[in-house]
């Protein structure tokens, strides 16, 4: 058996952060039962203390979700902990996860705090949360930007506290993959009793960056947890995409060496879900989730498709829960790709003459129209047959 990586879903917390992207509490509750379906292990279902919505709506999927663990967001403070833990009551599994800023800017600008200030903060709510509940995660937020030296003093006194999981947020998308892999493996060198915790990443996209940034660390820092939302959704340019990541992990399984529990055959409807549900269009080239992460337009690659999968597929359409792969018919479309569409429509051209002859009409339309469909073709094959 391989180890597990395990995969935190935060599109309910971080992906609705997202500038219009806010979800009732029935769509959070649907969107949660559908990641339950997808088998991801923790379900961040929102942030309790932020608003009597968001209360709501992590209590119904603690009380509903029975498979996943079921986790709400608070600030290093005994109120917004007491909430957690106060909507997630009903879990089968519960976790609180509470963060505060060790980077000099937020912590001088933002809080107004002083190093040994934020340092006491996060000791005593890791402390406060622990008598609540057993599985405490916590996050040094801007914890990349942060001094590493008092960002190790920070995460040995959590440790100390009991906090089970320690997960190093990119929070402004600044890390580059070399970087971010070597801090992650520094932090965990430096820090007394490191190896009682749980790993984990946060990466957001600002500069492209945040699945290749959460692979590293996963890689060469040797963290085990990823965080990361549904179609990358996230504040500004997103959070790492759990599709992304998922597909990476599973497809080159030689070089990452473990599991994941999640069932890729969700992936897609979890995508189309959330897609309508907050109203934020997937781009048709996005990799796994777009339109077009499956469909093969050129004639080389169409014959080459057909002929076998392999030669221009890493994965299988079906396996992320696409119905199967596309071949677009259009003006780079070769004979091949052409004949086999005749005969999965159940067209019985007699003799190779009159599928040339069909070839040559189909090729003369596709230079009028950019993408050819079924009717099309049929129409295309009905003038045939009528001129003879
Ligand atoms: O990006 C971030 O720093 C966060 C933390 C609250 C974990 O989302
Ligand atoms: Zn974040």
């Amino acid at each position: 058996m391989s180890e597990q990586l395990i995969i935190f879903d935060t599109t309910l917390r971080d992906g609705e952060q997202s500038p219009g992207a806010s979800m009732t509490r029935d769509e959070k509750l649907r969107i949660a039962r559908q990641l339950e379906r997808l088998k991801v292990d923790v379900i961040e279902a929102g942030f309790a203390a932020s608003s009597n919505g968001d209360f709501e709506a992590v209590k119904a999927i603690a009380d509903v979700i029975k498979d996943s663990t079921i986790c709400s967001l608070a600030r290093a403070n005994d109120r917004d902990i007491g909430r957690a833990a106060e909507a997630l009551k009903g879990a089968n599994r519960a976790r609180i996860h509470t963060f505060i800023a060790t980077s000099e800017l937020h912590m001088e600008k933002k809080l107004r705090m002083t190093r040994e200030q934020v340092l006491e903060q996060a000791r005593l709510a890791v402390r406060f949360a622990r008598n609540l509940c057993g599985d405490i995660e916590f996050s040094p937020e801007d914890g990349y930007r942060s001094d590493p030296d008092f960002l190790c003093r920070v995460l040995e006194a959590v440790i100390d506290e009991g906090a089970t999981t320690l997960n190093i947020p990119d929070t402004v998308g600044y890390a580059i993959p070399e970087l971010y892999g070597n801090f992650i493996r520094t932090l965990r060198e430096r820090v007394p009793n490191s190896d009682k915790a749980i790993w984990s990443v946060h990466c957001h996209n600002d500069l492209g960056m945040a699945v290749a940034n959460s692979l590293a660390g996963v890689k060469i820092g040797g963290a085990r947890q990823v965080e990361c939302t549904i179609n990358g959704l996230g504040e500004r340019a997103g959070n790492c995409s759990l599709e992304e990541v998922v597909m990476a992990v599973r497809t080159r399984r030689d070089h990452f060496g473990l599991d994941v529990r999640v069932d890729a055959t969700q992936i897609v409807p979890a995508s189309r879900m959330v897609a309508q549900t907050t109203g934020f269009v997937v781009q048709p080239n996005k990799a796994v989730v777009g339109a077009n992460a499956f469909a093969h337009a050129s004639g080389i690659h169409q014959d080459g498709v057909l002929k076998a999968r392999d030669t221009y597929e890493i994965m299988r359409a079906e396996d992320v829960g696409w119905s199967a792969n596309k071949i677009v018919l259009g003006k780079l479309s070769g004979r091949n790709a052409f004949k086999q569409r005749l005969q999965d429509l159940g067209v019985a051209l007699e003799s190779e003459a009159e599928i040339n002859a069909a070839f040559l009409r189909f090729k003369d339309l596709a230079d009028r129209k950019s993408e050819i469909f079924d009717e099309d073709i049929l129409a295309l094959v009905s003038d045939e047959e009528s001129d003879q």
